[in-house]
């Protein structure tokens, strides 16, 4: 009964404890209560970006001013951003397409969505300024349809994982956290890593270690991978440094490049760039704006080639004449900035 009582006391709730950890600093994702909490604590977020590191459970945005210069923006402007992530790119938008604009927010991640929407709620952007739609961008026509969108006047797309889905181990991305071998932007949808590497065949693999990561010993490394059962992160890490040891070159980046071709393909990555290009001229009005970003050889070919081929048909008015990259302060202060390249072009 005193239990009860006490309850009903007026005493403020008391915050909830803090995780505990070994160590005077926390080193885990989850552990790190103090970057997961922005807003109670800039001095440790300001520390972190100091050191040139990204906050845990939070990204920041690559490219920013040159993305606003390129996406011509002004108050009153519709549009997409195709790749919302942390939202850090659409809150800049939002801040210049308000008042009267609005701006449509796609991400496949049901996990990280709600989260970004929430961040931008609390920055201010009701429901007429802003829709978070959990959709993947080969599907933006059919997203702008149900919003009542014929075509907008600028579509935004950042491609690639967010840092929130790099650095948290339980999502399974990253070869430096150990983790489930997962790797999905939507866990609820299709083949984990694990699932598709037992699954592969060599043949199918070494296509995708050639065409997601130009990775040189393709050939070899999907002979000794594919088919095999890695349940873990550090299993397939683990794998790929037995299956090179005897090279005497950068056992680390090979390690990267494996992943970087085993996550495009159980995200078909690059399915969803090619029908979101298709998609895009007949998403964008008269005189709209594109502005994509990539991260890798793949992905900007990819783009370029769009672009040069909607150029010479005359979809587009105007492309940007090769690609707009980090300057060397924007790669000190993020070095996740430094494989970035932008690409624009003019709706005709
Ligand atoms: C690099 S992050 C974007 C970061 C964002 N610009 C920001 O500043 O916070 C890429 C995001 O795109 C999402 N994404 C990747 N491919 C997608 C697709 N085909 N459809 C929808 N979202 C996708 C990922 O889930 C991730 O959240």
């Amino acid at each position: 009964m005193l239990g009860r009582v006490t309850m009903m006391s007026d005493e403020p709730p008391r915050p909830p404890r803090r995780k505990r950890y070994s160590g005077k600093n926390p080193r885990r994702f989850e552990e790190k209560y103090k970057e997961h909490d922005a807003a109670r604590f800039p001095e440790t977020i300001a520390q972190v970006m100091a050191a040139g590191k990204t906050p845990a459970g939070s990204h920041i945005p690559v490219l920013v001013d040159a993305c606003l210069d390129a996406l011509a923006l002004h108050p009153g402007m519709t549009g997409v951003d195709a790749t919302l992530g942390y939202g850090g790119h659409a809150m800049r938008i939002l801040q210049k397409i308000i008042p009267g604009g609005k701006l449509i927010g796609l991400d496949q991640d049901p996990i990280e969505l709600p989260k970004a929407e929430q961040r931008l709620r609390q920055a201010g952007f009701d429901e007429h300024d802003f829709a978070a739609v959990r959709s993947n961008h080969a599907g933006m026509k059919k997203a702008l349809d149900r919003h009542g969108l014929a075509a907008v006047d600028f579509v935004f797309a950042d491609l690639g994982c967010s840092s929130m889905q790099f650095d948290d181990p339980v999502r399974g991305f990253s070869c430096k956290h150990a983790g489930p071998l997962d790797m999905r932007m939507n866990p609820h949808r299709g083949m984990s890593a694990a699932a598709w590497l037992a699954r592969t065949t060599p043949e199918k693999m070494a296509t995708a270690l050639h065409e997601h990561a130009d990775e040189p010993r393709a050939e070899s490394l999907a002979a000794a991978l594919a088919g095999r059962v890695f349940l873990t992160t550090m299993e397939l890490a683990t794998a790929v440094r037995a299956a090179v040891r005897a090279a005497d070159d950068d056992i680390d980046l090979t390690v990267r490049r494996v992943f970087q071709a085993v996550r495009i393909a159980v995200n078909d990555e690059f399915g969803a760039l090619d029908a979101f290009l298709r998609v895009l001229p007949d998403c964008l009005n008269s005189a709209g704006r594109v502005a994509i970003i990539t991260f890798h050889s793949g992905e900007d070919r990819r783009v370029k080639q769009s672009l040069q081929a909607g150029l010479r048909c005359g979809v587009f008015s105007a492309i940007s004449d090769g690609v707009v990259t980090a300057s060397p302060e924007e790669r000190r202060r993020n070095p996740r900035s430094t494989p970035a390249k932008l690409r624009w072009a003019i709706r005709a």
